[in-house]
């Protein structure tokens, strides 16, 4: 299955920023988006903007960092949809200068969402993937880690699964990164977009 319509797309941090946006252009163009957060009144209400739009949309509460919430994350879109296309690993949290701080606590709970977060999303959807022969896995991240990770996965994830990560510079429009993601998706079976830099230019809109 190429291009985005009809694809399966689960969606982690769908209530607010980039994971919102990604959510509302993926259905836009033909997917079946499952959304993912911890505050599910606002995944209710873009679940509902989706479907009345005519798109489809289902919602799940979703703790990243649990690994049985992102099993039964993952489980829900192949029990609601039959398959998972796509994971987009976009739940995170922006460290407030833990080092210099020395907030270990803070330092430690950036850690279970942005690394073990997506070792979950790893760990609950390549196993599917791979029995359905094709997948892809898109991180936005700017973080050393999750580089270190999706490289990883890629080498041994083996060839019929994509991996893409999408580097956000500091910037006020998920529009600009959700089209990233749309772009990443849409590309043949056979490209595998590893990495996509978005920088805010410093002409206005
Ligand atoms: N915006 C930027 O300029 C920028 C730059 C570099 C990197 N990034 C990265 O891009 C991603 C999205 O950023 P954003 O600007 O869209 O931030 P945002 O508006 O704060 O969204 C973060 C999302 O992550 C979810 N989340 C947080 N902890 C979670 C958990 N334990 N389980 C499930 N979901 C969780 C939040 O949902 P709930 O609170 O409802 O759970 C929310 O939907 C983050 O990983 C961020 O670090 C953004």
């Amino acid at each position: 299955m190429s291009g985005i319509e009809g694809k399966v797309v689960a969606i982690t941090g769908a209530s607010s920023g980039i994971g919102e946006a990604t959510a509302r252009l993926l259905a836009q163009r033909g997917a079946r988006v499952l959304l993912g957060a911890r505050r599910i009144g606002r995944l209710n209400a873009l679940a509902n903007e989706i479907l009345e739009a005519g798109g489809s949309a289902r919602y799940q509460a979703l703790d990243v960092t649990r690994r049985a919430s992102m099993q039964s994350f993952i489980d829900e879109a192949t029990e609601a949809f039959g398959r998972v296309d796509v994971i987009v690993n976009n739940a995170g949290v922006m460290p407030r200068s833990a080092l210099e701080e020395g907030e270990v606590d803070e330092g430690d709970r950036t850690l279970d969402v942005n690394v073990r977060g997506v070792l979950h999303g790893i760990a609950a959807g390549l196993p599917r993937m791979r029995a359905q022969g094709s997948g892809q896995f898109i991180y936005c991240a700017s973080k050393f880690a999750v580089h270190a990770i999706s490289e990883r996965l890629r080498q041994e994830a083996g060839g019929d699964i994509r991996v893409t990560v999408i580097s956000p510079g500091a910037t006020e429009s998920p529009t600009a990164i959700a089209r990233s993601i749309a772009f990443a998706i849409e590309q043949p079976e056979d490209v595998d977009t590893s990495e996509i830099i978005v920088r805010p230019t410093a002409s206005p809109h």
